[in-house]
């Protein structure tokens, strides 16, 4: 088989470019580990800054998110009985939207069928060859037979635990990486959201965030240990601990309800640089993880694959590498911001085992800085709402 952007990995990142690519006469094929309903069954973050919401639109798939998403203009931040909003729309003159990523993956999924895209499901044993030469190809195996696809270049989108990022030599990766002590068990609920906007809270007890996927579905989250199993925490007792960390305002207006979803995420930071070997590029999470406090993690992909978009359509339009280049500089460049974002808002809102009384001394004042600091509130408005590409 050849195409000319062979793309390995079937999440967002993966299906976001090969949307954007095909509309632009750009023949891709997607590789997926798994199947398209695996790959739909993961509960993940819901918070999509304008500039994916453009590439959304670009890609001729924004009409559902569009009629059925929320449009948020602020956040409540609640520390101990204390609160407060942060305005995007006054700092910033934008809003975020509020739409999961399973529905944005749903509508690249349908797009691509649509379309006619090429996703070949429960591929095995992936390999990238050549990344480095004019020639690179990617063998891989499906229903036991080895498959190979010729291609002008490839799209790592494989994710954190993808093989793309480990093709990179290791005398050329430099990685960075901070582990928090701390996980978030989550639950997603039939039940109606606590607040018409989202609520992070910092409480002695530890964090907590109120979120939402529409009228009828929330989306709750509470730090907890990393050696937590979803198992060793019932319904009732993630419901009367999120109540503990969250406002009495909010926690006596709670609608409780059984989980439909209970999960355990661990927090980290993570980079590899540089996002470009050859001729492979890596997209999304295969390149970066933040930890999920300011909403980053599809929203830095879809940086990634704006510039990379951007960059193939000027190489295969002009035979100008100028674009795919600066890739990894560029991609790079925003990354870093979001994840010294993410970083300081884990900070700002966690407990920390370690944490000594001067700690959260400065803990509070931080947040009381923020509470009382009109460019303090804007720089976190800027940040949350997504710097430009
Ligand atoms: N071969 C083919 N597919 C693979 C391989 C492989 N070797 N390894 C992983 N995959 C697939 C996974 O099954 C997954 O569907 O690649 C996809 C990667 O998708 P994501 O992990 O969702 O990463 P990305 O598309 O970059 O989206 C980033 O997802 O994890 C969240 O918080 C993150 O919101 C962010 C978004
Ligand atoms: C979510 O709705 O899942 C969500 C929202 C905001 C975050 C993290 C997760 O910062």
């Amino acid at each position: 088989m050849k195409t000319q952007v062979a793309i390995i990995g079937g999440g967002p990142s993966g299906l976001l470019l090969s949307q954007l690519l095909h509309r632009k006469g750009i023949d891709t094929v997607v590789l997926e580990r798994k199947t398209r309903d695996y790959v739909l069954g993961r509960i993940r973050a819901g918070i999509l800054e304008v500039g994916f919401v453009n590439l959304m639109r670009e890609a001729g798939v924004a009409e559902r998110m569009d009629r059925e998403c929320f449009i948020h203009d602020g956040t409540v931040i609640s520390y101990g009985d204390e609160q407060f909003g942060i305005n995007f729309k006054e700092h910033t003159g934008t809003s975020v939207v509020v739409y999961g990523q399973t529905e944005v993956t749903r509508d690249l999924y349908d797009a691509r069928e649509k379309m006619g895209g090429q996703i070949v499901f429960n591929v095995d044993q992936v390999e990238i060859h050549g990344a480095d030469s004019d020639k690179p190809y990617v063998t891989y195996q499906v229903d036991g037979t080895a498959q190979r696809i010729d291609c002008d270049y490839v799209a790592g989108c494989d994710g954190f635990h993808g093989v793309s990022r480990q093709t990179i030599p290791l005398d050329v990766r430099r990685e960075y990486e901070k582990l928090y002590p701390f996980g978030w068990l989550g639950v997603l609920s039939e039940t109606p959201p606590v607040h018409h906007e989202l609520i992070y809270a910092s409480s002695e007890r530890g964090f907590a965030l109120c979120s939402m996927r529409n009228d009828h579905l929330s989306r709750y989250y509470i730090q907890c240990s990393l050696s937590d199993a979803p198992g060793d925490w019932s319904d009732q007792m993630f419901w009367d601990e999120l109540r503990r960390r969250i406002p009495a305002e909010a926690a006596e207006a709670l609608v409780t309800g059984p989980s439909i979803e209970k999960s355990i995420a661990p927090l980290r930071s993570f980079v590899t640089e540089p996002m470009r070997w050859g001729r492979l590029f890596l997209c999304g999470d295969a390149a970066h993880i933040v930890p999920p406090t300011g909403a980053k993690g599809l929203n830095t992909a879809a940086s990634d694959i704006h510039y990379l978009y951007h960059g193939l359509v000027q190489v295969f339009e002009t035979g100008d590498t100028e674009g795919i280049d600066r890739y990894s500089e560029k991609a790079l460049a925003r990354i870093w911001k979001a994840e010294r974002f993410s970083w300081w808002m884990t900070n700002l809102l966690h407990r920390f085992p370690d944490q000594s009384p001067f700690d959260l001394k400065m803990q509070r004042a931080e947040i009381e800085f923020l509470r009382s600091n009109r460019a303090a509130q804007s720089a976190m408005a800027q940040n949350y709402v997504g710097l430009p590409y």
